[in-house]
């Protein structure tokens, strides 16, 4: 029902350890979207929860059975004006909150998109506003109070002994921004309050940790609490890890677990000459992933593709793999996830054949057949060491270069060219002519 961001088994970690704590009050500063409430929910626990921000306010002021106490602000009526029967200071100012968190940083804005946005909620609105309203009349979140506090001065009321709970922020500044488009446009009893400093949040880990009976998480590993480390949730490969931290707990691990099925295509090996025609064939996704495992460097985190591709030589032999998905924001290209060569083989520069037959009529054909939209570009990104990819450069256009955010690489680099420009045959002769000579076999 809410938004959220936490993954399912942090949830069941949360309701593990938080299952061994004396049956009574449980403190849930910071609550958020209610993550914590939702996975603790029929343990016995009394759940007294608190937060700042608008929207958890809200939803929390509303579990309590309080009035909302939220309204269009008077410079927003003219724009808003909309929603006002929809702000009852109950359920529905509450369906109207979450459904804001997906529109209102689009009022008042130019463009095309964000015009687009507010139009079509404001032309749906009826429905999915009782949509939202239903949804939330089923949830079963039971609460012993909310309180709308600073968790800095919360930490210091509530009884030193007994237990808590929380996600805080684990750096400075940040919550703040989440909601800001929602605070421009409603009106509320909102807190003063100081932002969260890096230096507050130490001090809130404290405060937090320094009792019987505690859990907290982050997706940030915090070297102080390395002894009470209990859990690392990775929910998917390319996802960053939430780790979990309690005062007693089992420790487990949550690693994503992927498909796996045999390929029996015959690979190109050493001293095979490869040979035309090339060809390309569907991938089912536990062959990819086979394949991936056995090929990509291993530092490359994986994404989930939406189409996989083979490229045999005429011989039928595997010469690698190329993997697309619809790109999100560009509706006429293809993102490509992975692309790799077999190894090891006598032809150093094989990994640009796969690129070239990536961008093939015949790939874009395949594109257009599995995402059901005309395709004319492609794009990707490259992780490397080197200002430049070997393996994209001549092929793909270098359209920026950054920093990159994964370890053990220095350049995020990002590529860009057109699709379908050569076909499959094309792209054969003009890798043999400039990249297709084999290593000479030096004698045994
Ligand atoms: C990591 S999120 C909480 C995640 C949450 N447990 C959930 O279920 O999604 C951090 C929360 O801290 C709240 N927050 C930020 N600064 C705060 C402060 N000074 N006092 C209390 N809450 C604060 C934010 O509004 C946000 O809801």
């Amino acid at each position: 029902m809410f938004q959220g961001t936490i993954p399912g088994p942090m949830r069941s970690i949360v309701r593990e350890a938080a299952g061994r704590w004396p049956r009574g009050p449980v403190y849930v500063p910071c609550c958020g979207n209610f993550t914590i409430e939702r996975s603790l929910a029929g343990l016995g626990f009394d759940l007294h929860s608190s937060d700042v921000s608008i929207y958890t306010s809200a939803v929390g002021r509303w579990l309590i059975r309080q009035p909302v106490g939220i309204r269009l602000r008077e410079e927003s009526h003219d724009e808003l004006g909309w929603l006002a029967d929809s702000l009852d200071d109950g359920v529905g100012t509450v369906a109207t909150l979450m459904l804001g968190t997906r529109f209102l940083a689009s009022v008042g804005r130019e463009g095309l998109w964000h015009e687009r946005v507010v139009r079509s909620y404001r032309e749906q609105w009826k429905a999915k506003h009782a949509e939202t309203v239903e949804r939330l009349s089923s949830s079963d979140i039971e609460l012993a109070s909310y309180e709308v506090e600073d968790v800095r001065s919360w930490l210091r009321e509530v009884p030193s002994d007994a237990p808590v709970c929380s996600f805080p922020p684990f750096y400075g500044g940040g919550y703040e921004k989440l909601y800001e488009p929602l605070d421009a446009h409603l009106a509320w009893d909102a807190p003063t309050y100081e932002p969260l400093s890096d230096g507050d949040v130490v001090e809130v880990l404290g405060a937090i940790t320094d009792r019987p009976y505690w859990l907290t998480a982050s997706n940030h590993d915090v070297p102080d609490l390395h002894r009470y480390l209990r859990g690392v949730v990775k929910a998917t490969p390319r996802a960053a890890p939430f780790y979990v931290y309690a005062s007693e707990a089992p420790t487990r691990i949550v690693g994503p677990r992927q498909p796996i099925e045999p390929v029996k295509v015959p690979r190109l090996r050493e001293g095979d000459d490869l040979v035309g025609p090339l060809r390309l064939s569907l991938l089912k996704p536990g062959q990819f992933n086979a394949l991936r495992s056995r090929y990509l460097n291993p530092r490359i985190a994986p994404g989930a593709a939406n189409l996989a591709v083979a490229v045999r030589d005429g011989g039928g032999r595997l010469l690698g793999v190329f993997a697309m998905a619809p790109s999100t924001y560009t509706p006429d290209e293809v993102y490509v996830l992975s692309d790799f060569a077999v190894a090891p083989t006598d032809y150093p520069r094989l990994s640009k054949l796969i690129v070239l037959a990536a961008v093939s009529t015949e790939a874009q054909l395949l594109c257009q057949r599995a995402f059901s939209r005309r395709i004319r570009k492609v794009a990707t990104t490259a992780f490397s060491n080197h200002p430049v990819s070997m393996k994209y450069r001549g092929l793909l256009r270098l359209k920026s270069r950054g920093p990159t955010g994964e370890d053990g690489w220095k350049f995020q680099l990002q590529y860009h060219g057109a699709m379908g420009e050569h076909t499959l045959a094309a792209a054969l002769e003009m890798w043999a002519k400039r990249w297709g000579a084999p290593t000479t076999k030096t004698g045994v």
